[in-house]
């Protein structure tokens, strides 16, 4: 049935959404993820108990993940039934953003793939509203709240008042369209103390999501500080910064197949490097399931994706979750 679902989608996608200006093409997508109950349908999910993890103590029924994107709540409770083990919200700041202007998406075709390229800058309706919101969504599967900001005092504040309605609390130091976020990879120390404080004050398992750009430094400095911490979660990772004079800040973060090579080898490398001490969500460039395979073989205990949600359709969910139980029964 998946099957016949696909070509399906690739019609909107190929015939409709990817001939639209990028604006309007988000709009109309976003629309009919609002208006269509997809979500009722079981078709679009498997649910096995082979399939559960566990992430920082918290069951996830399997090891897919939204990754951070939306902050409608209409949203967020579509994608909680379209199965995904667990559903991360947009990167949410104390005030609210307008983001950077339009043109702040557009389209990237390469032979690995189709992708995007966003200055988003993290259009979000700030702390207060979204904790309002936030309070009334059913976790049909768990909710990583993503949280950012300029200063530790930010990101304490914004975890400890959205915790309550998370099951995990995920800070993002990685988007590369704000500069003062991108910026803590850069400010190991100051980050090192603010995991510590957080560590201590947030009563929710913390994951700390890096940039592929900071691969060294990830290694060096970051992951065996967030380990110190007690921060045991690395997500690996965000979006590549590229220059592309189409977005109106003439810079943004890649997204989709042409970061794939990439998650793989800092998800095989930091594997190897810190062991079993860490539990790593692999994100960036999953738009198949032989992607999500691979990650998992290389030591990933969840798969992070959202591009590949975009150009693949609301099935790709279930077809990773149905190549992991099929490669599981074959033994590899
Ligand atoms: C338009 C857009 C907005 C995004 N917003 C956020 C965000 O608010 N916070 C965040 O941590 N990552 C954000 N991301 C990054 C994704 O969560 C993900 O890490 C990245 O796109 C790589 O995964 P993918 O190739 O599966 O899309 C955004 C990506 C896109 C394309």
């Amino acid at each position: 049935m998946t099957d016949a679902i696909a070509p399906l989608y690739r019609v909107l996608y190929e015939g409709v959404l990817s001939r639209l200006p990028e604006a309007r093409a988000v709009a109309l997508g976003q629309a009919l993820l609002r208006a269509l109950p997809i979500d009722r349908l079981p078709i679009f999910r498997l649910d096995d108990p082979r399939l559960a993890t566990s992430l920082g103590g918290v069951r996830l029924p399997n090891p897919l993940i939204f990754a951070a994107m939306y902050y409608d709540l209409g949203i967020l409770r579509r994608l909680m039934g379209l199965g995904f083990g667990a559903v991360t919200t947009k990167t949410i700041t104390r005030e609210p953003r307008p983001g950077h202007p339009q043109p702040n998406l557009a389209r990237v075709r390469t032979e690995a793939g189709p992708g995007l390229v966003n200055c988003n800058g993290f259009q979000n309706p700030g702390l207060e509203r979204f904790r309002r919101d936030i309070a009334t969504l059913p976790h049909r599967v768990p909710l990583i709240v993503s949280v950012a900001g300029e200063s530790e005092d930010d990101y304490l504040a914004l975890a400890e008042a959205l915790a309550p309605f998370a099951d995990l609390v995920e800070f993002n130091i990685s988007s590369p369209n704000t500069k003062l976020v991108y910026a803590w990879s850069t400010r190991p120390k100051d980050l090192s103390a603010l995991l510590r404080a957080a560590s201590a004050a947030v009563p929710r398992p913390l994951i700390v999501k890096v940039s592929p750009d900071f691969a060294d430094v990830n290694e060096a400095e970051i992951i065996p500080a967030a380990l110190e911490a007690g921060v045991r979660i690395i997500n690996y990772g965000n979006t590549r910064r590229i220059e592309d004079r189409r977005l109106s800040q003439g810079v943004g973060g890649l997204s989709g197949p042409e970061i794939f090579p990439a998650t793989l080898a800092n998800v095989r490398r930091t594997r190897a490097r810190f062991g079993d001490h860490l539990q790593i969500i692999a994100t960036g460039g999953v738009d198949a399931p032989d992607k999500a395979l691979a990650l998992l073989r290389e030591g990933a205990t969840a798969i992070g994706c959202f591009t590949g949600f975009i150009t693949r359709g609301p099935m790709l969910a279930r077809r990773i979750l149905d190549a992991i139980l099929a490669a599981r029964a074959g033994g590899s």
